[in-house]
């Protein structure tokens, strides 16, 4: 019974659906994934097995999980005609800009993905595009440094093979600390889907039209792109640098936030769902508090974001907006902290954010009687009216 459904008779399709992936209460602050709080992944944190779960709807058993996990391990590298595309971007290209080029033009090395008729070839896709989407970021980070690509390791695990695309030299392998897996682990899952947020209902979007599934992925990666939403962890960081910059205190930048003509924001602050704490924030905030000590690592900006937190969690014009610290307020702080550079913040939000499109993408797939996303409009324009001729017009 999920699929796109009729909420105002006038108007037909809403784009409302409904979905049995994510389950949000805004007011309480709940999360869970297929039913689980979000809460109860933080231990052993494991984003290959969330991947699973959001897109087939239970926890992988031990043979599923090994399944997957060799699936990932064996489609990590791309078409070698692929690495000719990366050399047309110049260095200094967004990218985002080169990850919805490159999921799009994955569909030309892949056309099985325009028959995906059932689980085993839906399992096949998604691991090829979760484990490739890691290699073309990292390919992207490589060739905006002019360093050479590092090819996957088939020995290495999901996060400790990003981290080594994206770190290693040809003489020297990135060795990625336990702490530091788990902990970008944690992130990615807590990223890995939100119900029918911007980007992840443009995939349904999308999808709804036939479209397959890398076009459809790629849409969402433009949509997330943008600073209201997955765009809004690098402006955090900008923000928390203006201050530490000594340009403002966390005081004034509160002030200026709430100024309406000063056209800024609170980055990382707000939600149109959560009238409470987002139940993430709580997690990367905790992440932070322990991961920095941990790491030997003293980050100032940790520092402003707490004092940012405090003044405006004790601000009326916070507090009578319900606006609180969302998933973008501390996850760039963790990120930074573990080296990965703020160009590829929202890219890694995307790395995370890709088994829900997937998910959801399959869910309208298998959906008996799916129609087409025709959102409709009140037309407020002018009556009918005659054209003109050109050589009569002022
Ligand atoms: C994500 O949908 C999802 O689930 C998204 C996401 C996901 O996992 O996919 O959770 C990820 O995108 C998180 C949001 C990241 N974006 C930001 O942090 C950017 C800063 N936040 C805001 O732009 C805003 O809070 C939004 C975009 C997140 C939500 O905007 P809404 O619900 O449309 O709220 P609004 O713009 O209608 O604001 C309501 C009021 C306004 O004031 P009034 O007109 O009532 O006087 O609250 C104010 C806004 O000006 N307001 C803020 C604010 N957010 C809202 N004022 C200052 N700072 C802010 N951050």
């Amino acid at each position: 019974e999920t699929g796109l459904i009729t909420l105002d008779p006038g108007y037909g399709n809403t784009g409302s659906c409904r979905s049995a992936i994510t389950f949000i209460d805004g007011e309480q602050g709940i999360l869970r994934y297929r039913g689980i709080p979000i809460e109860q992944f933080d231990a052993a944190p494991n984003f290959v097995e969330v991947a699973w779960l959001l897109i087939f709807g239970h926890l992988p058993s031990p043979e599923e999980y090994d399944t997957f996990a060799a699936d990932l391990t064996g489609c990590a590298n791309l078409d070698e005609g692929m690495k000719h595309h990366f050399e047309g971007f110049p260095r200094t290209a967004p990218p985002m800009a080169i990850l919805s080029a490159m999921i799009n033009a994955l569909s030309c090395f892949h056309p099985e993905i325009f028959e995906l008729q059932d689980k085993d070839s839906v399992r096949i896709a998604a691991a090829g595009l979760i484990s490739k989407i890691r290699t073309i970021a990292a390919y992207a980070y490589r060739h905006s440094k002019g360093l050479p690509y590092i090819y996957p390791d088939p020995k290495l695990r999901y996060v400790p093979n990003f981290l080594h695309m994206m770190f290693s030299q040809p003489y020297e392998h990135h060795v990625c600390e336990p702490i530091v897996r788990d902990a970008l682990n944690l992130i990615l899952l807590l990223h890995a889907d939100h119900e029918q947020n911007c980007s992840t209902s443009t995939v349904r979007m999308v999808g709804s039209s036939q479209a397959n599934l890398f076009a459809s992925c790629a849409a969402g990666v433009c949509a997330l792109w943008g600073p209201l939403h997955g765009g809004a962890n690098v402006a955090v960081l900008e923000m928390l640098e203006q201050i530490h910059q000594g340009q403002m205190t966390p005081d004034d930048y509160v002030r200026l936030a709430k100024d309406k003509d000063s056209k800024v924001r609170l980055m990382g602050f707000g939600h149109r769902v959560y009238r409470n704490f987002d139940p993430r924030a709580r997690m990367l905030a905790k992440i932070a508090e322990q991961l920095l000590p941990q790491l030997g690592v003293k980050d100032p900006l940790l520092d402003i974001a707490r004092r940012l937190e405090e003044i405006a969690l004790e601000d009326p014009y916070f507090v009578e907006r319900q606006l609180y610290p969302n998933v973008d307020f501390y996850s760039g702080i963790i990120l930074r902290a573990i080296g990965i550079p703020v160009s590829m913040f929202t890219v890694i939000f995307a790395i995370g954010r890709l088994p829900g499109w997937i998910a959801h993408w399959w869910e309208q797939e298998q959906t008996p009687g799916n129609k087409i996303a025709r959102p409709r409009q009140i037309y407020i324009g002018p009556p009918e009216t005659d054209r003109v001729q050109l050589s009569e017009r002022r």
